[in-house]
């Protein structure tokens, strides 16, 4: 194991580069049940993982070496548990953000927090919460990006990378420290109650907002604009006969 700093940041500033971990949300969570005090911000890196997860019980898949795979511990006590869907925004927003500023205007979120470039995954969030009573008491952000990868298995739906975007290697230190920076600055702005301004920019960056696209939902596909998110992070799509409100489980993007 080796220990790096950052300067300036708090997330990020106790960084933690693991050669391997099974999951480096597994790991920090094991990390939290210890009794050392574990710092706000701190990340923890692996070069591989052995067993990475992906949102709705999927595999994360990262060749080792090539790409980022890590975890950072942020406590937004001060957050409602109803209103968890703003920390995803603002998580999204930083990485969409540094993402934009290192490689393309084109990289989006999609909803709820996937992180594309033009209609292929360059990444994704996978945020695990410890609730104590009706607070948040740890949250574990669990980031994936693909960087200087190009081969994929095929078992992985549209996947791009960094390295396909700007066709050079990616420096991993220096897309990670970028990363910390826009998540704290947007963190930042989350503790300081400016919730409309991330809703805004989250819906100014996300993917297929007011297209017309086709979607699938219980077997069945259909034609529909996304208009919004709710306030609990609903995805907001209208029909030519309703406007509709889905979780993750209910709808799926049809790329036709
Ligand atoms: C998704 O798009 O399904 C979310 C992927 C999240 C992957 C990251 S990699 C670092 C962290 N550790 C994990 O096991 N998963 C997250």
């Amino acid at each position: 194991m080796q220990n790096n700093t950052f300067t300036r940041l708090f997330v990020g500033q106790n960084l933690v580069v693991l050669k391997e971990a099974d999951s480096t949300n597994n790991y920090l969570k094991e990390l939290l049940s210890n009794t050392k005090p574990v710092a706000d911000g701190t990340v923890i890196m692996a070069e591989s993982q052995y067993a990475g997860r992906g949102q709705q019980q999927n595999k994360w898949h990262s060749a080792p070496g090539m790409n980022l795979t890590f975890s950072l511990l942020l406590r937004p006590s001060f957050l409602p548990l109803g209103q968890q869907f703003y920390l995803t925004q603002a998580v999204s927003i930083g990485v969409v953000s540094a993402l934009r500023q290192a490689t393309s205007e084109n990289v989006q979120v999609k909803w709820p927090n996937d992180i594309y470039f033009g209609d292929k995954k360059l990444g994704g969030i996978l945020i695990e919460n410890i609730v104590q009573g009706s607070n948040i008491k740890h949250s574990i952000v669990g980031i994936g990006l693909n960087v200087n990868q190009t081969d994929f298995p095929p078992e992985v739906p549209n996947p791009t990378s960094v390295k396909q975007i700007l066709h050079s290697d990616h420096d991993l230190h220096q897309l990670l420290s970028q990363i910390c920076a826009h998540i704290e600055a947007w963190y930042l702005k989350l503790k300081a109650g400016k919730w409309d301004e991330i809703r805004q920019a989250y819906l100014n960056n996300l993917y297929w907002l007011n297209q017309e696209r086709e979607f699938s939902s219980d077997g069945v596909d259909f034609t529909g604009t996304i208009t919004g998110i709710t306030e609990h992070g609903f995805l907001v799509v209208r029909t030519e006969s309703e406007e509709k409100e889905f979780n993750l489980k209910q709808i799926q993007f049809l790329n036709k």
